[in-house]
């Protein structure tokens, strides 16, 4: 069986934007899914279960099938509750599409705790939480697919998102581990960087900007990398607006001493060490292939 008909896939903060996108196509394409959102708003206040049974009789409606939960990724029993609601529900786990996310962007001079733990706790311990919950039935069935939802916000780094993009690097160091813990149990784990019109972004991105990228765009990436066919593990790509393309890591080829050097020394070299010339891409996985 190839794609990811009959699997069991759980998308956290399906409720709307980029989730409910994912969810959408996943049903589409045989898929079982949990429809997991806290209902809440873009700053992650309030809750609801409107969101996440929309979209679940959105699914029905349209023949697919589909169970809601309204668990907080960020606590423990949350995400133990949404892997429950999926193996009580169909039978397993197959895949999880760290999506949740709240933002509360500030510059760094007026950062408060709160606002610093609100989002670290939503994208980086959710994907912790949720994936964990996961992670030994994946183990057991020797099958599982990951995605992280990341961000060029912590990839390329973006004004007044350092809590957010903070989490979202921190969600590609997890993979990155991941991706080596899973490999010899068949469960890859990756990461998408999306950028698409959602509620989140409506009054970040330009009006001609929101038009253009419709989340849809975004989904068959993620439906891509879910699936059995897909051997990718470790990796992060970028996709919106109709561009796809992978983000990775390139290192130079820098200077090898075989003396501890001065200060001044090293300073000497310092454009030869950052120069991008010759640069070869960085990572075991690449470095090995
Ligand atoms: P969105 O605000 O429409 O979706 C996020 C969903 O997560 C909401 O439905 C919300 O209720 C839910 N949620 C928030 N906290 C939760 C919690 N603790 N537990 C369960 N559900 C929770 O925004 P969008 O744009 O669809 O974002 C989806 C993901 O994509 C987020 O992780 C976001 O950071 C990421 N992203 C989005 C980009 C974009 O251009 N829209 C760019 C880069 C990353």
């Amino acid at each position: 069986m190839a794609g990811v008909e009959g699997r069991v896939v759980v998308v956290t903060g399906s409720g709307g934007g980029l989730g409910r996108q994912h969810a959408l196509l996943f049903a589409e394409r045989g898929a079982k899914v949990v429809i997991n959102d806290l209902g809440g708003s873009r700053d992650g206040t309030g809750a609801g279960s409107e969101m996440a049974d929309n979209v679940v009789k959105e699914i029905q409606a349209a023949g697919g099938e589909a169970v809601a939960n309204y668990d907080n990724v960020a606590t423990r029993e949350g995400a133990d509750g949404i892997v429950k609601t999926a193996i009580d529900a169909f039978g397993k786990i197959d895949v999880v599409v760290n999506n949740a996310g709240i933002l509360r962007d500030v510059t760094f001079i007026k950062m408060e705790d709160p606002q610093w733990d609100a989002v670290v706790k939503v994208h980086l311990y959710g994907a912790y939480n949720v994936t964990k919950a996961a992670w030994a039935h994946m183990r057991e069935q020797n099958f599982g697919r990951v995605i992280m939802t990341t961000s060029t916000s912590g990839l390329f780094g973006n004004f007044g998102q350092s809590n957010y993009g903070a989490a979202k690097l921190g969600m590609v160091g997890m993979m990155n581990t991941l991706a080596m813990e899973g490999r010899k149990y068949n469960i890859h784990v990756n990461a998408i960087a999306p950028i698409a019109a959602t509620r989140m972004t409506e009054d970040i991105l330009p009006e001609q900007m929101l038009q253009q990228f419709d989340p849809a765009f975004v989904s068959p990436a993620v439906v891509h990398l879910a699936s059995e066919d897909c051997q990718d593990t470790g990796i992060v790509v970028l996709a919106g607006g109709g561009q796809y393309a992978r983000v990775a890591y390139f290192q130079s080829a820098g200077v090898q001493l075989s003396e501890v050097p001065s200060v001044d020394e090293l300073a000497g070299k310092w454009a030869e060490i950052t120069g991008l010339d010759g640069a070869k891409p960085a990572g075991p996985f690449s470095a090995q292939s």
